[in-house]
């Protein structure tokens, strides 16, 4: 049998593992046999030398098999949505309830926030009493109730990836392609969704920087995907500037809230009814995207799908007030306004900055152990394009103690870029 060192040495001389080389390596992380600075050491050998796609779908399937592989198909076709991590990225409390009140069953194990990246299981967990700790039944349960659930990654999932994942958090080889493909994937896989919608962001507040590394990371989760029988589709979109004009947690369910009732910003609307096309389509509930988007639409407008929000969060022991009335989510008792600098056009808000003030607000951790404030957060009054005058206040700090909210205030201030001329238009998102 080849052992650890074996593995290792043969990835950093760049030589493809078999599917037998990877089956051990991955059995090796989850028994122990394979040191935490052998793993460590073989993360990084990747990192340098890479993956061919079919060593990074037979790492994919070995890591999904770890632990329990869920099946769904008493609930009938179920999809999943997922982002790779942003800043503002709420589209998973309003796609969900889009999907379902279409027609689509909708089942999604979601995470928590990452670096300067929410979490969907932070933001649910702003609303009072909410449980994203359901067992496996228990989520089935609610998903054939509701045709919705989100709840966190259960124990029994993929513990291969939780091992290789806090060790590529303190190893700096979280950046990776054939890494972020097989973790992402592996939970997808294991989660049991037979159509999965990725979208894929690039830029300066996402893992991948520019359009090209994002197209090359959708198309491999995309060949993971459909190898392993499911039905994917992949969107690549920007995340340049925060999405929407909430970042934080409670803000950000409220934001969702807005848009569910049809008046939230159009940046978030509008990726929102093209992810759940995309859902609907795969799921069968539409053959086309135009009657898909139109499904969606009626969702939005007959009210649908913000009572199906309400549904999945009494379903899962929340308030459900706290959806009819966001006023009754949590509350920052600091709210400092952020001044423009300068006079000009908004040029960027880089979203970076804006998830890192998130952080230092108290929105996002520090450290893995951390607890995150629920209240805490940043509110956007301006974005790129508009025009503002030296002294307008253009976004509004929420946290718990000034400190907190003034150091915060101060990365907001630094995150917008102000100049003269209008600035481009973010770029458009696109489906591979
Ligand atoms: N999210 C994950 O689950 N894994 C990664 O590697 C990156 C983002």
């Amino acid at each position: 049998m080849t052992t650890p060192v074996e593995l290792i040495e043969a990835k950093k001389r760049g030589r493809s593992l078999s599917e037998g080389e990877i089956a051990a390596l991955v059995d090796g992380v989850v028994t122990g046999r394979m040191s935490e600075a052998q793993a460590a050491a073989f993360l990084m050998a990747v990192w340098f030398q890479g993956m061919s796609q079919e060593e990074v779908t037979g790492l994919t399937l070995a890591m999904a098999r770890s632990g329990r592989m869920l099946d769904l198909s008493p609930l009938g076709f179920c999809v999943d949505k997922h982002s790779t991590g942003g800043v503002g990225d709420k589209t998973s409390l309003v796609v969900g309830p889009l999907v379902a009140a279409a027609g689509g069953t909708v089942v999604k194990m979601a995470g928590r926030g990452l670096g300067h990246t929410g979490g969907t299981v932070d933001k649910l967990e702003a609303i009072h009493g909410m449980r994203v700790d359901l067992s496996v039944e228990e989520m089935l349960d609610v998903a054939s109730r509701v045709g919705l659930v989100i709840s966190g990654q259960t124990e029994e999932l993929v513990p291969a990836d939780r091992v290789l994942y806090a060790i590529r958090d303190v190893t700096a080889t979280v950046d990776s392609a054939p890494l972020v493909a097989s973790s992402v994937m592996s939970k997808k896989l294991a989660a049991g969704a037979h159509g999965i919608v990725i979208d894929v962001k690039y830029g300066v507040g996402a893992f991948m920087a520019s359009a090209a590394e994002a197209r090359a990371l959708g198309e491999l989760m995309a060949r993971i995907g459909t190898d392993a029988g499911r039905s994917m589709a992949v969107a690549l979109s920007p995340m340049d500037d925060p999405l929407g004009c909430a970042a934080g947690n409670a803000l950000e369910v409220a934001e969702a809230v807005r848009c569910l009732k049809n008046e939230g910003p159009a940046d978030v609307t509008q990726l929102c009814l093209e992810l759940s096309t995309r859902m609907l389509m795969l799921a069968g509930v539409a053959s086309e995207a135009d009657e898909g988007r139109k499904a969606a639409e009626r969702a939005l407008a007959s009210g649908q799908a913000l009572e199906r929000l309400v549904r999945m969060v009494e379903a899962q022991g929340g308030d459900p007030g706290c959806v009819e009335e966001p006023d009754r989510l949590p509350a920052a008792p600091w709210r400092i306004p952020v001044r423009a600098q300068a006079s000009g056009y908004v040029h960027q808000v880089d979203a970076r900055q804006v998830g890192l003030a998130c952080v230092a607000a108290g929105a996002g951790r520090e450290r893995r152990s951390q607890a995150v404030d629920p209240a805490a957060g940043v509110l956007l009054r301006c974005r790129r394009g508009e025009e503002v005058r030296a002294g307008d206040v253009v976004a509004e700090v929420h946290a718990s103690d000034r400190p907190r909210a003034e150091r915060a205030a101060s990365m907001v201030s630094a995150a917008f870029r102000i100049g003269a001329g209008r600035p481009r238009a973010t770029d458009a998102l696109v489906w591979l």
